[in-house]
């Protein structure tokens, strides 16, 4: 594996390799096994594998979360090597943003639910960063998690409005022991909130039990009421969407890809996660 750190020489190497097909797994690096699925997926699947670490500025709406997000370039490249990545591009943000990237995305009724409407700009950062990161690498396949599964849709309209010919590929969501989904941001918790954590994963999994006989308000009610009693927990929003368009639901019936979508504090730190009721 070779580490990478310029555009210029990124696309020199992969020229001089000669190979029909690129993949590619945009990360921000601390990596877990979350990520190496994706990465293992891409070797499998392409003849070249490139593997971005870069904690994008643009994407974080709190500047706290920005600090704080943790970094491990070290354990990251270890880890790369390991699951057989042939390029693990490292740019500094100047290399990414030599100057300021003032484009502005628009995706629609995508981007004013969940996510969107919790993290203001947050993803026209990720827009900015993935569109300059494909042009960097121009691969034929891009490897996402479910885990984001707002990113996905989004990433997807943004894939059709620029012509990217590009196939994007959505994995499914790795979990801890416990259940709860990896994240870069888990190693924030203290080891009772990451114990307590478990707690999200599980509601999520009875929910689908519950759903089968009761309406859509009132398993967001009951999703909601199973974190009202410890104060550990603050919810930003338990949504139940349509998966094609993320808009809420109102019936079981409305739709054949139902999804349910939480974001939710454990202490300080925001985890998200999501089940699928229906296809
Ligand atoms: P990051 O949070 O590092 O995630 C990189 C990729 O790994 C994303 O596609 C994410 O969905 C996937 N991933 C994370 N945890 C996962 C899990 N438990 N199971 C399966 N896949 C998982 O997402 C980003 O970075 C950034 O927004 C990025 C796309 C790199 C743009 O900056």
């Amino acid at each position: 594996m070779i580490i990478i750190e310029k555009i210029a020489d990124l696309q020199a190497y992969i020229k001089e390799k000669n190979v029909t097909s690129v993949g590619f797994v945009p990360t921000m690096g601390a990596l877990h096994s979350g990520h190496i699925s994706l990465v293992e997926r891409c070797v499998k699947e392409n003849d070249l594998c490139v593997v971005s670490v870069f904690v994008n500025p643009t994407q974080f709406n709190d500047k706290q979360d920005l600090e704080r997000y943790p970094r491990t370039p070290k354990e990251d490249c270890d880890m790369l090597q390991a699951a057989g990545c042939d390029i693990a591009f490292m740019p500094t943000v100047t290399e990414m943003y030599p100057t300021e990237d003032t484009r502005q995305f628009h995706f629609g009724a995508l981007e004013t639910v969940m996510e969107g409407k919790y993290r203001p700009g947050h993803f026209n950062g990720v827009a900015q960063i993935v569109s300059k990161l494909f042009d960097a690498v121009q691969p034929q396949k891009a490897y996402f998690g479910e885990k984001d599964f707002q990113q996905v849709a989004i990433i997807r309209e943004m894939v059709k409005q620029l012509n990217y010919p590009i196939e994007i590929i959505a994995c499914p969501i790795i979990r801890e022991e416990s259940g709860l989904a990896r994240s870069s941001r888990n190693t924030l918790l203290t080891e009772e909130q990451r114990k307590k954590a478990a707690l999200i994963a599980q509601v999520l999994t009875k929910s689908t039990t519950f759903a089968q006989n009761n309406t859509v308000a009132q398993t967001i009610a009951w999703v909601n009421e199973q974190f009202a009693h410890d104060d550990t927990f603050a919810m930003d929003y338990y949504e139940i969407v349509d998966g094609n368009t993320l808009q809420p639901i109102s019936q079981w019936e409305q739709t054949d890809f139902v999804v349910g979508c939480i974001a939710v504090y454990c202490g300080k730190i925001r985890l998200i996660d999501n089940i699928h009721y229906k296809g």
